[in-house]
């Protein structure tokens, strides 16, 4: 493992070997425990959880909590303005999180994930007809992010002038360095005020319009300004960049072997199957976001305190060699598959099907339009963002 924490003397996994690739230190960490203490690279504490059973009753142990009003002073702070996280589901934990999460699900009621269906085609086509075009491409940019960062601001009603923006800004925030992500947070939240805003004023038939006029029993506003802002900023947050880094991830994966691209020519009925175990194999998010320890506990046999930041390794448990025998190997017919890719528990993804559905329609008409497609590069010049959080490749040069 990289280096030593100048200020507490514990390992700090995450290093250029890590990015390129989590899964050897994973292993390390699972012949080493069942937890680990480790800082992340800015020297903050953590316990690290890498095995498959911790890291799934985890998800669901409510003795972890979102919210950082539990963290010890180990803990740097968020980033991010207090006002915007503290209207946040994700960050936040019972009963204010179940009035939050009742919004969030109702995007994802099975008619509207259905009736995006034909637009996550359509949307797929054009960019194909664009890669054609080009002969070469870069995979990353043109495609794998271009898809999800269209399609999610279909539902929340971004205009086509702004949807530019609206990427870069939210590239920055997730993946980008705290510079980066600093200067993107005000312009981003500014256009989505503004988007808002124009939205309680006219209404169409998208996610912030029904949000801004949903009302409470008594004809208020169910949604105050600032969780309207909470709620879209993380929406646009959680379902862009994990659906860019899931397509981007099986990508990479299939097109290092491409004897799996031909077995998925071969037979396009294992393209479901195929989807669950490259989220397996390689997915997106790899750490769950941060749980704080609300009292003393043990994971394993570590002891965990009160305030002890505890990151839930979702990418590690899919690699557990006691859960997935050969957790190395691609294999689309594993019996189990059953990965902890979109977490579990009461934060469950809410936009699972709709992740699946843009990857699972990514993944067949790119294979079935371009079956020559391959790398234009050697796979070992391949770079991923330098996030430990959310795995997405840099870029993917390909030709077609
Ligand atoms: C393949 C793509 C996706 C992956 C791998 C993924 C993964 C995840 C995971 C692991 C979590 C739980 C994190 C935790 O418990 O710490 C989560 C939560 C969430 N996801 Fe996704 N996601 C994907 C697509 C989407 C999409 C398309 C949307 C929305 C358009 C979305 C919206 C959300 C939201 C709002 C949450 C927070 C839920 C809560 O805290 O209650 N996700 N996602």
């Amino acid at each position: 493992m990289a280096g030593k924490c100048p200020a507490h003397g514990n390992p700090v996994p995450f290093d250029d070997d890590f990015f390129f690739s989590p899964y050897p230190t994973y292993a390390a960490l699972h012949n080493a425990g069942d937890a680990h203490r480790v800082c992340d690279v800015d020297e903050s504490p953590q316990w690290i959880v890498t095995r498959y059973e911790d890291v799934r009753d985890g998800l669901r142990d409510a003795r972890l909590a979102r919210n950082p009003s539990y963290a010890g002073p180990d803990y740097p702070g968020d980033a991010l303005p207090e006002d915007l996280l503290d209207a946040c589901p994700l960050i936040s934990d019972p009963p204010e999180y179940t009035r939050l999460r009742r919004f969030v699900n109702f995007a994802f009621i099975p008619r509207r994930v259905n009736a995006l269906l034909p637009r996550i085609e359509e949307v797929v086509d054009g960019l194909l007809d664009s890669v054609a075009e080009d002969g070469k491409t870069d995979l990353m940019g043109s495609f794998a992010s271009a898809l999800p960062i269209t399609i999610i601001c279909d539902m929340l009603g971004v205009p086509t002038e702004l949807r530019a923006d609206f990427r870069t800004a939210s590239e920055a925030m997730l993946t980008g360095t705290d510079e980066e992500a600093g200067a993107a947070f005000d312009p981003l939240v500014t256009m989505l005020g503004a988007l808002i805003e124009r939205r309680q004023a006219e209404p169409l038939d998208d996610l912030i319009s029904h949000w801004s006029h949903w009302k409470q029993d008594d004809g208020s506003p169910a949604l105050s300004f600032p969780e309207l802002l909470s709620m879209s900023f993380f929406t646009l947050i959680a379902g862009f960049e994990t659906t860019a880094g899931t397509l981007g991830n099986a990508l990479a994966a299939l097109l290092r072997q491409p004897e799996k691209i031909a077995e998925l020519r071969a037979d396009p009925s294992l393209y479901p199957e195929a989807v669950e175990e490259l989220i397996r194999f390689d997915g997106s998010v790899q750490s769950g976001v941060r749980r704080f320890a609300v009292e003393d506990m043990e994971i394993g046999d570590c002891p965990v305190q009160a305030g002890d930041v505890v990151t839930l390794s979702l990418g590690a448990a899919a690699r557990d060699p006691r859960r997935f025998p050969e957790p190395d190997e691609l294999d689309f017919r594993r019996e189990n598959k059953q990965h902890l890719g979109f977490g579990l528990g009461p934060h469950v993804c809410p936009g699972m099907e709709l992740g699946r559905a843009q990857v699972r329609v990514a993944l067949r008409s790119l294979f079935e339009r371009f079956p020559d497609i391959r790398l234009a590069v050697p796979a070992e010049q391949l770079r991923w963002r330098h996030s430990n959080f959310i795995r997405v490749p840099q870029e993917l040069p390909v030709i077609v």
